[in-house]
């Protein structure tokens, strides 16, 4: 014999208020994305004797065993196609003091690293001083996806130290973290 619930779940089925088939627009789209949030990263290496880079929020751990992170970049980066040059990037985690820096990541090329204390490595990786967290990679796979491109990194060297906070990006602005 089956024994019935005593009480009533307390979530029921309500009206479909997602119809299917939906014009997608971008700006609809881009702000539901944004509701979603993120940490942002630092993608840099040294090319042709510069620091070159930017700022992303896409970035993701990928897998423990190959060591691979991801992060999408949108087919319409002018330095993409020079950072994909470099023999080693480097990814640093932003800490939540690193708002201004990274607008000026995100900003015109030529000031990106403007006071912004760097190190870079033998390989070329730029990873940034002050960040939470630094990793030294390569690129394993870039996938064609949309109007942006998923490129899996493969990581050569992690350093974590730095125990504040990150810096978090939601709703096209920026936040940090609290305890709940
Ligand atoms: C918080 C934040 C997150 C960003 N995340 C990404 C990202 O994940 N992917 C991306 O292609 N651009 C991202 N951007 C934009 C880039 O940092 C950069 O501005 C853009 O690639 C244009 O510069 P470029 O033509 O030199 O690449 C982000 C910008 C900001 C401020």
């Amino acid at each position: 014999m089956t024994t019935l619930p005593t009480t009533l779940p307390t979530t029921l089925p309500t009206t479909l208020h997602m119809p299917t088939n939906q014009d997608l627009d971008p700006d609809q789209l881009r702000a539901a994305f944004g509701v979603f949030p993120s940490g942002v990263v630092a993608v840099a290496a040294e090319v042709d004797g510069r620091a070159t880079g930017l700022a992303a929020s896409s970035f993701t751990s990928v897998s423990l065993d190959p060591p691979l992170v991801s992060f999408s970049i949108a087919n319409t980066s002018r330095t993409w196609p020079d950072l994909r040059r470099a023999g080693h990037l480097g990814v640093t985690v932003l800490a939540d003091h690193h708002g201004e820096v990274c607008r000026q990541l995100a900003g015109p090329v030529e000031h990106r690293f403007d006071d912004v204390p760097t190190t870079v490595s033998p390989d070329g990786a730029v990873t940034l001083d002050e960040g939470l967290a630094r990793f030294d990679c390569t690129i394993h796979r870039e996938v064609e996806a949309g109007d942006h491109t998923i490129v899996l990194l493969a990581l050569h060297a992690v350093e974590q130290t730095d125990t504040s906070l990150p810096l978090v990006f939601h709703r096209s602005g920026f936040g940090r973290m609290c305890e709940v």
